[in-house]
């Protein structure tokens, strides 16, 4: 019997940052260790998924094995059979099926995705790319090839995870059944704990999330900072005038940040936390502490980093990729035989 998939997508071309690293990445290798036996998870790089809007193409390859290094590093384990980690585009079942997906899919559809509308607002017309319209019907086909029912998505992409299932019923209902739909956004949600609702704000402006597309950087510690230029980045985070420690994140956002980073690099509760530095008047002294846990937190992620073994990785990458494809065919197959494309099985 084959086991009930969960599926997940980390996309190729961020610089990440310690809140995706809270936020995504370890997380989702917690999931993975805890759910690889009863279920297969298959974790994937989209990186056909890596250019709907323009970027430099020379990197890519290497940010491709660059993301899965970072998996490994933050403790994914390689040997583990129920585990898969493949390359999107060494499937090529997920370009195909998004062929057929595309022209039973509507434009106004695609044309209501509020990503697609943010992003588009933002690059200005004649720079959209028709890629970047099409992206949550290749989601769709990334998750359907699989059969896959659990799929830990943010907010951002609960409308894509909403018209997976859409399609699916859609192509279900004019020619058999074809797919099995994921789960409602809800439902993920109740699978997964809400735990990822947690976020790590920008240090610079703690009342917004920390991301790569802050211009100074300055607000922002990335996977690969050197440990004492994270550490200064800390030391000159945004805080206020009360003098007081206290997780308070309205009237006191940058502190509470601060408190949350501290929190979750010790994997202690917040509360615990907060008791410790509670009514604290020294700023200084307090963003010492987190300044050293974050400096220590880097330099042990980079060496982990520098450990892992690339030719390992590409055994996981090729073992993976033909499970991934015997199991995307199958699903292609079966779509390609509903809509006229193949011969039917008898
Ligand atoms: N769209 C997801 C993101 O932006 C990445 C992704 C691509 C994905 N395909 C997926 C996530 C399929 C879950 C399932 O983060």
């Amino acid at each position: 019997m084959t086991k009930p998939v969960i599926l997940t997508g980390v996309r190729a071309n961020n610089e990440l940052t310690l809140g995706n690293y809270f936020g995504a990445i370890k997380p989702i290798v917690e999931m993975a260790k805890e759910r690889a036996d009863e279920y297969q998870v298959n974790m994937f790089i989209p990186d056909l998924h890596s250019f709907t809007t323009p970027i430099d193409h020379s990197v890519l390859q290497q940010q491709i094995v660059q993301n899965a290094r970072l998996f490994v590093a933050a403790g994914l384990p390689l040997d583990n059979d129920n585990i898969l980690l493949y390359r999107q585009s060494y499937v090529p079942a997920h370009s195909e099926l998004t062929w057929i997906l595309d022209c039973f899919t509507g434009v106004g559809e695609m044309g209501r995705m509020i990503e697609y509308k943010d992003k588009s607002a933002k690059i200005g017309d004649d720079r959209v790319s028709v890629g970047l319209f099409n992206y949550p019907i290749l989601m769709a086909a990334d998750i359907l090839l699989y059969d896959a029912e659990y799929v830990p998505v943010g907010d951002d992409q609960r409308q894509h995870l909403e018209y997976t299932r859409h399609i699916a019923e859609r192509m279900n209902s004019q020619f058999g059944d074809i797919f099995t739909a994921p789960l409602p956004v809800e439902k993920q949600q109740e699978f997964f704990g809400k735990g990822q609702a947690l976020r790590i704000m920008d240090l610079q402006s703690p009342s917004k999330k920390m991301s790569k597309s802050d211009d100074t950087g300055k607000g922002v510690v990335f996977l690969t900072d050197d440990p004492t230029v994270a550490a200064k980045k800390v030391m000159s985070a945004t805080t206020d005038d009360k003098a007081s420690v206290n997780y308070d994140p309205a009237e006191q956002p940058g502190i509470s940040n601060l408190l949350q980073i501290l929190a979750l690099l010790r994997a202690e509760p917040l509360d615990q936390v907060e008791l410790e530095f509670k009514g604290q008047s020294s700023y200084g002294d307090f963003k010492r502490v987190i300044a050293d846990e974050v400096a220590a937190f880097l330099t042990e992620f980079q060496a982990n980093l520098e450990a892992v073994d690339d030719n390992k990785l590409l055994a996981v990458f090729d073992r993976s990729e033909t499970i991934a494809n015997e199991q995307a065919n199958a699903t292609l197959l079966r779509v390609q035989q509903a809509v006229g494309l193949r011969p039917k099985a008898d």
